[in-house]
Formats: structure tokens, sequence, C-alpha cells
């Protein structure tokens, strides 16, 4: 597959699905890098030729910069999830600001790289603060479709019966690469979603591919 990332500026303020024609997903990891559980996924990933979006925290980019070009050199897509993972909605604008510009600066000086899409720790964005990231870095707010309470730790069979009986086309799946039982649900999780016939995308490139169906949505 040869596919486009590159979505316009006016395809929406905030996604946690995509429609598509096809069966794509794309899987996420949020709260990276993490020195040993991220490695190991990154592993999982290349075995299997699937690409991944993560959403990194910025502090832990200062702190794992190699792992983070890793990440980027495997072609994963890289998201922006602040820089120290606060919950935003108790936030006035120039820390929102300050923890958007200082998780995309910590990406860039680790791996030369601008993020194109956000998402906020906890979920946790107010309406005016999506648009507000939107229009100042434009970054799309991404939600999810599936979450699969992975942070509970509820064991690697239960989180990955969740993610393959919630997928769907188009969908984003939610995980958390910070937790070894989430990186230990993967190889079942990947391989039922594969046998099931998904194909898996960057959040960037299912984004581009909704906006050449002619009934896409973004929803807002
Ligand atoms: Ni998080």
């Amino acid at each position: 597959m040869n596919l486009s990332s590159d979505f316009p500026p006016g395809s929406g303020v905030t996604f946690s699905r995509v429609p598509v024609s096809g069966k794509f997903v794309a899987i996420t990891f949020d709260d990276g890098p993490h020195p040993r559980n991220t490695p190991r996924l990154l592993d999982m990933l290349a075995e299997r030729n699937i690409k991944a979006t993560f959403y990194v925290i910025g502090r832990s980019v200062d702190m794992h910069p190699g792992v983070l070009r890793r990440t980027v050199a495997e072609g994963h897509e890289i998201g922006n999830h602040s820089h120290t993972h606060r919950l935003m909605t108790r936030l006035g604008v120039e820390e929102v600001r300050e923890e958007m510009q200082r998780c995309e600066d910590a990406i860039g000086k680790a791996a030369g790289v601008r993020p194109r899409t956000m998402r906020p720790p906890y979920g946790g964005l107010r309406q005016g603060q999506r648009e507000l990231v939107h229009s100042e870095f434009g970054y799309p707010t991404i939600m999810w479709s599936v979450d699969p309470l992975d942070w509970q730790r509820p064991g690697p069979s239960v989180v990955a019966r969740r993610l393959i009986s919630g997928a769907s086309p188009g969908g984003i799946l939610l995980a958390h690469d910070l937790h070894a039982q989430t990186v230990d649900a993967m190889p079942q999780t990947l391989d039922g979603l594969l046998r099931q016939g998904y194909k898996f995308v960057t959040v960037s490139q299912l984004i581009a591919m909704g906006e050449t169906q002619p009934t896409a949505q973004a929803a807002s």
C-alpha cells in the first residue's frame, strides 16, 4: 500500500473514527516512549509489517529520544499527547499552548518530525480548546472508537478480545504502550485483526483516506 498522509486542514476538528469503504483501522499507542515496552512493541509491529500511531508525552520523549527515533525510522506516525500529561480541561489557553508546543518541540528535537494530530490526556479537551489547537497547531483532536480499558490491567487476553470485538472499518483503536500487559496482548490482537482481514494504517492515512470518500463526514 502506498497511502497519503496529507489531509487538508479543513478535514475536521475531532475524529473518533473515519468513514472509509475498506477494512482499515488505525491502532494507536499512548503515553510512551517507554524504554522497554515500546521497543518490544516495535518488534511485534515490524514482524507483521504494521504501521501504528504513537501519541507520545513530551517529557518522556526528552528522556528516551532514541526510542522515538527508532519509532519514526520504522515508519510509524507520531502524535502530540502533551508535554506533561495533565488534564487539559483544567488549563487556560496559555498552558494548553505550552503543553502542545513543548511536546512538539521535544518530538522535533529527538526525531526531526512534526506531529500532524493530537490526543488529549484522559481524552479531556473542551470544544473551544480543540478549536484552538486545530487553528493554531493544525492538529485535529483524535479520540477513539474502541477503548479496551487496558490501563486497568484486565489481562492480555481480555485486552485482545475487547480490541478485536470492538474493531470496525474506519475505527481508531486505543491502547497504551506504557503498560507491559498491553504489549503482551498485541500478538493476539494484531494477528486476530489480520485474520479478520483488517489492514492497519496510521491516523493521518485514515483521515486522508476518508477525505477521498464521497460520503466522508468528519465528526465534530
Ligand atoms: Ni495518556
